[in-house]
């Protein structure tokens, strides 16, 4: 007769987790219930959480010194294997915090059963996460600085060129070209404060909350908060093994970012279109067509744009995937990793290959000269200067409106019209118009804080310059 035993053993689930079960996970669960063929990229922060945990055990006497240095060695040993790429990840194992552990026991033995003590899955993948997006957070910053000083340098050296500034894609006032490129100067400003203030958020310690009511063992929560380097520990255990907050608002940062790469990629490739000929994109940035041998095309900045659409769907898939969880931990949470590391690939490379680049752009000053003495851009100035000679502006648009109608009507751009010309629309303009109608003129009258004039730019980038080291 068959051992009895022996039947019971081979047919028992043999997870880390099967005690209770009396069959094995069927194949079709196994797969599809893996995490580890993304969540393996955690194993550093893993490692690193499972380190100061063990110390902290043995510290309040719950593992011994002796069980604790070999839990190090293991995870030392561990981490060198899966840097060498020596390391096999096992998908029955399911994700990164259970393919380590096994390991660990498979290595050391009891000792490595230990290493769970007081601790859960749930608040361990949220330390993951948390250190992992620390890290990612601070990579973010210096990639953006590298584009905004790929922007600032371009803007110092088109300083004087100007350009045509638009609303509603419409020719408008003339800019400087400096100025077009500090705006987006701008807007990378802030995605950088936005990191650094989701960084806040991130930067508390979620370990200890254990499953979800903490635990009854005595554990040390505010040890391994300063061991990893975090100001704080979590407020409430069910918040903490549910809350995946910070990695929305990491998304939304992120979609923002991309938002911004993807506005100035669009203004890429209007401007290198044949019709605008204001930029030249490196060949090294660009491609050919299969079958239009004369195409140069501006593929980077296309896909760029383009990538928008994968890195705001992440951050809808984060939303919807936590708003329906009732509290605390579901295994719903387990789709924050995929929407979180691609997007971090797509904005880490956007923003890598956009510094890049940024520093191969020439703008072609010649056309875009040429672009501001069409379109009547100074019409404004013409206004204001009417103002300046008390009248009122509603009555100086109107002033205004007439002068250009009549531009078009005789083919003839405003600096154009003589002195007589102009007075059949008012007494009040003087010989000393034209200085107004001029485009330089006009840019550097513009003087009001945040204005284009050449005061007013160059003050812009010495503080831009200053802000990121640029000698
Ligand atoms: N792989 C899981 C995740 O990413 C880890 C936590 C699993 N917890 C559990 N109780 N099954 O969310």
């Amino acid at each position: 007769m068959k051992d009895d035993k022996d039947t019971i053993e081979n047919t028992r689930s043999d997870k880390l987790w099967g005690g209770r079960f009396s069959e094995k996970t069927a194949a079709s669960v196994e797969a599809f219930t893996a995490s580890i063929h993304y969540d393996s990229r955690l194993y550093r922060h893993d490692i690193a959480g499972s380190r100061v945990h063990a110390r902290m055990l043995a510290k309040q006497g719950l593992i011994s010194e002796a069980e604790c240095d070999s839990i190090l060695d293991g995870l030392e040993a561990i981490e060198h294997e899966i840097d060498s790429g020596n390391f096999e990840f096992r998908p029955e194992l399911e994700d990164i915090h259970m393919n380590i552990e096994k390991a660990l026991v498979e290595k050391i033995g009891a000792a490595g059963e230990k290493l769970h003590t007081g601790r859960s899955r749930n608040d361990q993948v949220a330390l993951d996460l948390r250190l992992y997006l620390r890290e990612v957070c601070g990579w973010f910053q210096e990639l953006l600085s590298d584009v905004q000083k790929a922007l600032v340098l371009l803007a110092r050296k088109y300083e004087n060129a100007v350009m045509p500034g638009y609303t509603h894609l419409q020719s408008a006032q003339p800019v400087r070209v400096a100025h077009h490129l500090l705006a987006y100067y701008e807007m990378f400003r802030r995605d950088k404060d936005r990191l650094a203030d989701c960084f806040k958020r991130i930067n508390v310690m979620p370990l200890g909350s254990a499953a979800l009511a903490g635990t009854g063992l005595p554990i040390d929560r505010e040890f391994v908060a300063r061991e990893l380097g975090f100001p704080a520990v979590t407020a409430n255990s069910m918040d903490t093994v549910g809350d995946r907050d910070f990695a929305v608002e990491f998304l939304a940062d992120c979609a923002l970012i991309q938002m911004h790469l993807s506005r100035m990629s669009e203004e890429l490739v209007l401007w290198s279109s044949q019709e605008f000929a204001f930029i030249e994109i490196a060949d090294r940035f660009c491609t050919g067509s299969s079958i239009m041998p004369q195409k140069k095309n501006p593929d980077v900045p296309e896909l760029i744009r383009g990538k928008s659409g994968r890195v705001v769907g992440h951050l809808m898939a984060m939303l919807t995937i936590l708003k329906g969880l009732p509290l605390t931990y579901n295994r719903d949470l387990q789709e924050d990793k995929e929407p979180v590391f691609d997007t971090v690939d797509t904005i880490s490379q956007c923003l890598s290959i956009t510094a890049e680049m940024l520093t191969g752009l020439k703008f072609n000053t010649d056309t875009l000269a040429d672009a501001t003495r069409t379109g009547f851009m100074t019409a404004t100035d013409l206004a204001d200067y009417l103002v300046l000679k008390n009248i009122p502006f509603r009555q100086a648009h109107s002033i205004v409106g007439k002068t250009v109608a009549y531009c078009i009507d005789k083919g003839k751009q405003l600096e154009e019209l003589s002195l007589e010309e102009l007075h059949q629309f008012s007494q009040s303009i003087e010989e000393d118009v034209y200085s107004v109608l001029s485009v330089q003129g006009s840019v550097d009258s513009r003087q009001s804080a945040g204005g284009t004039s050449a005061r007013t730019v160059s003050e812009a980038l010495r503080l831009a310059e200053e802000a990121l080291g640029i000698e």
